[in-house]
Order: structure tokens, then C-alpha cells, then sequence
């Protein structure tokens, strides 16, 4: 049994963050907390690699808070919560300069100045990035750091499965009760096969977000939703999980499911035009700002036209973007895209929208705690509220950086008023005997997928939830049952994760009876 003062669970930004704050101020008061951070993969693989237009915040000296805010507002449908909002936009910049101190570089012009970037939604340049890779330097320079810090364990390979609460002492624990604890995890260590128990004083999940649970994705395979089904299965508050946000443009590939790679917003945000089959500028038939409208209504636009031409894609057109311009800021797309024979300085570049980002999550407060006690949690997986219906471009990492200060003081409050608990068992792994049939558990994981896609994407309607939820209830049923005799894997305990992820989803947009946001169904039209 391990015994940490805090573990964190994810190596993204938002874990990151929080480990490398909690480093430096034990570090100054020369004290030796046990911090761990725990990630079922190497630690460079994240949601937040993959991030590449940028973080916003407000730098430039024509733009102004209340802007960002009301841009944030719009995009979200006003449901968002405005104190939130306040609370991000305004302390950006403040964690912008942390990150700079910590090495993340962002680009500037010859004078000096940052370059800002624009995107959908955004109502000015505020959009700090580092080419089209922003997500991948910011995830480099966190990993540099904290690695000269020998006060915090890194386990790769290690998979969380479970929450600690009351409910492995015996006890009942409900969704209403007040006072359920977490006492750390059970984590499989993957090279060992054991599980292990990691009993912490404090416990963050970073865990990112859910986007494998689609057929297509800009996500990498770790997005499988582990923190938000774990803490629903603990009986945590999860809400807002039917706002799924699609990236309306995915390089599109004949043939090619599963992760798609991103082409940014900001290369609209520079000028790219999307077009479709014959050519025209279709969006501005659906929203006046045409192909720099919010995500949500970029996205349902493709769709519907995608479906009204009968094909599989629209075109994104680069070539009005000064070529110099196109090759410094979009050099790995450029790259990726030559590779594929396609020169986005004159050929059009095929796209299609793919699931790209949860704007719901676990439900937490502005001090970053979740409504079981000692367990904080940051980053995609939550729902914080700043979102509402639908993200603004870039506001991700942002709240991922704000809300790591948030989780981090609130922690300091924590620690001294908490011990660790005891008599906690070992994991149970009574009548697992059966060796996993990966077939079983992968072909579940692409029907659940395609289900998804088919039924639960960027237009729903009743009839489609009506049969997603049944079909994923046979695949729920069907790999409970694998589960109860199974040896414990990773892949077997993503694919329950994933399942838990489809019911909420589809769960939230069965209950939500309007088309807001990123949900829209035919029945509300
Ligand atoms: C993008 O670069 O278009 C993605 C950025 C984001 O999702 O905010």
C-alpha cells in the first residue's frame, strides 16, 4: 500500500500545472510532501499535445476582459456561469506569465510583441500560440520543469481504476450523501498486472476528456473519459456531458476512422475559407460571420452540407493566406498535408468535422472541488461551468491553467485537516480468472463508437438517443459480464469507462428538451 500526502491522476496541462505549483511552494519551505502523479501512459501523451491554435487571454491593449467575457457568453448560449467566466478570463494572464516562466515559448513578431491569433467566436486577436503545435510546447516545457524537482513520483503505466470512497469500507455511498471521502485510487500497474491501492490525503484528477467514445476524433486513444466514469461510479455530481463539442475541420481520409488530425481554427482565423463542393462560401448562407462563427454552428453547417451534397467532406481553401505566412504559422499542417499530396498553399484541403472536446463534465466549484470530499479535479473533465453550451475556441487551456491555481490553494487549505484512512482492503480481484479476449473488448469498443456517430453526433433526434440507448445498454450488459470474470486490463476498464461516458451523454441530451448550444435535435427545430 502506497501512502501519498497528494496524487495527482493525468499528465495534461492541468495536472501538470497543479504538480509543478505544489513543487515550487514545498520547495521554498524546504518541505517533503509526498506528491505523485500517476498516467496510464508515458507522460508526454494528452489531450493538451494535441492542442494546437492556442490558448486565449487578453494581452493586447485594444482588447479588453469584458470582451472575452461576452464573447465566452455568446458562444456558450448564456448558460454559462458569468462568475466563472470573470474568474477565468481575468486570471489568464496572470497564468499565461507562469507558463512563460516555466519555458513555454509563444510566438512573436520581429518587435516583440506576442502574435495574436483569432478564432471563431472571438471578437479580437487574443489568441497566444507557438506555430500550429502551441498544445505539444506547452506540454514540453511542463515536462522539462518538473522533472528538476525530485519532490514529485512520475508513474507511467499506471492506470486508475477506481476511487477510494466509504463504499470499500462497506458503507452505502449515494449521489445525495454529503460526506462521501475519497481516500486515493486503486491503480493498475500496467507492467506489473497488480493492482495497487494509493491511499492520498488529496487527490486531483486531470484526466482530459472522452473523445475515443466517437468514431472519428482529433483525440488521442488515452481520451477515453476514466476520471469523469470514475467518479460517477463513486457517486460524484457529473453533469452537462450532452454538450459535445465537434472540431468542424478534421483532415478528412477516405477510409480513416478513428483519430483524425486537427486543422486548426486559427487557419480560418488567418483567412482560410471553407467551401464546398461547387465551391461556395456556404457558411455565410448559415451564420453571417461565415467560416469564423462559433464551433457549434460551424460544425452544423458542415453537416448539412455535407448531407445535402451527399459526400463526405467540405473543402478548406488556404491558398487566399500569404504563403510565407501559411508555412511559418501552419508548419506541421503544411507537412502533414504535403505528405498526403495536398499543398495548402493552392490545393484545397478536404475536412469533416470529428469529436474534439467535452464542454460538461464532473461538477466543480470555483475552488476546483467536486462534491466528494477531498477529491479535486481539473481540466477537460470537469464542468466548471465557464463553457455553457458550447466552448470558445482556446478558452481550454486557459481554464485548465486557472483552475490547476485554484485546485492548488484550495489544496493548501486541505492537507493539514486531513489524514489517511485506514483499514482500506485490497483491491478485490476474486473470480477474475478468465484471460481478457481482446476481440471481445475491441470490436465492443468500435460498435459503441459507430453507435455514437450514427445516432448521438452533431444532429439528434429523439428516435436516434431512443436506439443509441438500447444499443449501448447490450454492449453495457455484455461487457459487465466479461468484466465480473475477466483479469483486469486497461483496455477492459476504458471500454466500461467509455459505456458510462455514452449513457451520461446521451442520458443529458435525452433530458435536455431544446436545441441549445452543441445540442441540437431535429424534434426542436
Ligand atoms: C484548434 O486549434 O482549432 C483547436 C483549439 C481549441 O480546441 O480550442
Amino acid at each position: 500500500m502506497n501512502k501519498v500526502d497528494f496524487l495527482i491522476v493525468g499528465s495534461g496541462i492541468a495536472g501538470l500545472s497543479y504538480a509543478l505549483k505544489l513543487c515550487e511552494f514545498y520547495q521554498k519551505k524546504n518541505h517533503h510532501p509526498k506528491i505523485c502523479l500517476i498516467t496510464k501512459d508515458e507522460p508526454f501523451e494528452s489531450n493538451t499535445r494535441y492542442a494546437q491554435g492556442g490558448i486565449a487571454a487578453v494581452i493586447d491593449a485594444d482588447d479588453s476582459y469584458e470582451k472575452h467575457i461576452n464573447d465566452t457568453l455568446v458562444a456558450g448560449s448564456h448558460i454559462n456561469n458569468e462568475e466563472v467566466v470573470k474568474l477565468v478570463v481575468e486570471n489568464g494572464p496572470e497564468r499565461i506569465r507562469e507558463l512563460i516562466n516555466w519555458g513555454a515559448q509563444f510566438d512573436k513578431s520581429d518587435d516583440g510583441d506576442y502574435k495574436l491569433a483569432k478564432e471563431g467566436g472571438h471578437s479580437d486577436h487574443r489568441i497566444l500560440h507557438f506555430k500550429d503545435v502551441t498544445g505539444q510546447e506547452i506540454q514540453r516545457a511542463l515536462l522539462d520543469t518538473i522533472k528538476k524537482y525530485d519532490n514529485v513520483e512520475i508513474l507511467q503505466d499506471y492506470y486508475a481504476v477506481d476511487l477510494i470512497t466509504q463504499h470499500h469500507l462497506g458503507e452505502d455511498v449515494t449521489r445525495y450523501r454529503k460526506d462521501t471521502q475519497c481516500y486515493g485510487v486503486y491503480a493498475l500497474n500496467k507492467l506489473s498486472g497488480e493492482v495497487e491501492t494509493i491511499l492520498s490525503k488529496v487527490t486531483l484528477l486531470a484526466t482530459g476528456g472522452i473523445g475515443q467514445v466517437y468514431n472519428t476524433t482529433t483525440n488521442p486513444s488515452v481520451a477515453t473519459g476514466d476520471g469523469i466514469a470514475m467518479t460517477y461510479r463513486a457517486k460524484g455530481i457529473v453533469e452537462h456531458m450532452e454538450f459535445v463539442q465537434f472540431h468542424p475541420t478534421a483532415l478528412y481520409e477516405r477510409g480513416n476512422h478513428g483519430n483524425a488530425f486537427l486543422i486548426t481554427e486559427a487557419m480560418r482565423g488567418a483567412g482560410a475559407i471553407l467551401k464546398n463542393s461547387k465551391g461556395e462560401d456556404f457558411v455565410k448562407r448559415y451564420d453571417k460571420r461565415g467560416s469564423l462563427a462559433p464551433r457549434d454552428i460551424v460544425a452544423r453547417a458542415i453537416d448539412s452540407e455535407m448531407k445535402k451534397e451527399g459526400k463526405d467532406h467540405v473543402w478548406l481553401d488556404a491558398s487566399g493566406i500569404n504563403e510565407k505566412e501559411l508555412k511559418s504559422h501552419f508548419p506541421s499542417i503544411y507537412k502533414k498535408c504535403f505528405d498526403k499530396g495536398i499543398d495548402i498553399t493552392k490545393d484545397l484541403i478536404p475536412v469533416a468535422p470529428a469529436s474534439h472536446y467535452l464542454c460538461g463534465g464532473i461538477v466543480v466549484n470555483t475552488k476546483a472541488e467536486t462534491s466528494i470530499n477531498n477529491l479535486l479535479a481539473c481540466g477537460e473533465c470537469t464542468c466548471t461551468g465557464l463553457h455553457g453550451a458550447n466552448r470558445l475556441a482556446s478558452n481550454s487551456l486557459l481554464e485548465a491553467a486557472v483552475y490547476a491555481h485554484e485546485a492548488f490553494e484550495t489544496s493548501l487549505q486541505l492537507i493539514d485537516k486531513t489524514t489517511w484512512a485506514e483499514d482500506i482492503p485490497e483491491w478485490n480481484k476474486d473470480g477474475t480468472s478468465v484471460p481478457e479476449e481482446m476481440v471481445l473488448i475491441s470490436q465492443s469498443r468500435s460498435d459503441l463508437q459507430r453507435v455514437m456517430s450514427n445516432y448521438v453526433g452533431i444532429v439528434r433526434s429523439d428516435e436516434r438517443l431512443a436506439r443509441a440507448f438500447k444499443r449501448t445498454g447490450l454492449i453495457y450488459e455484455e461487457t459487465e459480464e466479461l468484466y465480473k470474470k475477466t483479469v483486469i486490463s486497461q483496455p477492459l476498464c476504458e471500454l466500461r469507462n467509455m459505456i458510462t461516458i455514452t449513457y451520461l451523454i446521451i442520458g443529458g441530451a435525452k433530458n435536455r428538451h431544446e436545441n441549445i448550444g452543441l445540442h441540437y435535435s431535429i424534434d426542436y427545430e
